[in-house]
């Protein structure tokens, strides 16, 4: 692949678990200060990743679905955003959760992202909370 180009693939927490951390590393832990107690929260390894890498495989963006179906941790490094990574890693858990049974996909947004998560058809329910200092909402999508 040249310079620019990027693809998302399946990754596993045993093989893929360098890359993962060194993404949520630098997105959620020293962009936005979340305490890595919270960030490493022991579910990694019952959840099936999601991985973009970029042309030289180097990572660029991931995310996660928990057994129960609710997707989470989608973090794409600032410097690839705004260029469709995000969203191709949201419809690959998406469909993903529709192969695994799920009726309904579920996650909780950072409301800043909403407008992100709402392109994909997922619906706000619910009422804002806080989790780890950052105000989220609940959403989901119907996979039926
Ligand atoms: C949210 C995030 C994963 C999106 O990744 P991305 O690669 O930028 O997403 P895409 O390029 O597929 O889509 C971005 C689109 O969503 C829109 N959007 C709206 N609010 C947004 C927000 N707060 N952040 C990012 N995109 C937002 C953008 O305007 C853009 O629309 P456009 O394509 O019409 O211009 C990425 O911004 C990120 O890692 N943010 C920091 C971590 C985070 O907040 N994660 C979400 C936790 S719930």
């Amino acid at each position: 692949m040249s310079a620019g180009r990027w693809a998302v693939r399946p990754a596993v927490w045993e093989c893929d678990d360098e890359a993962l951390r060194l993404i949520r590393f630098a997105v959620f832990v020293v962009e936005q200060r979340v305490p890595e107690e919270l960030e490493w929260d022991g579910t990694d390894a019952a959840c099936e990743h999601a991985i973009a890498e970029d042309g030289a495989g180097s990572p660029v963006g991931c995310g996660r679905l928990l057994p129960d179906g609710h997707i989470g941790r989608m973090a794409v490094l600032r410097e690839w955003r705004g260029r469709g990574v995000g969203g191709a890693i949201l419809e690959r858990l998406v469909a993903l959760a529709r192969e695994r049974g799920h009726a309904v996909a579920r996650l909780n947004a950072q409301t800043h992202a909403m407008p992100f998560y709402e392109s994909h058809g997922f619906v706000a329910v619910g009422d804002e909370f806080d989790e780890a200092g950052i105000p989220h909402r609940a959403m989901e999508r119907a996979l039926r």
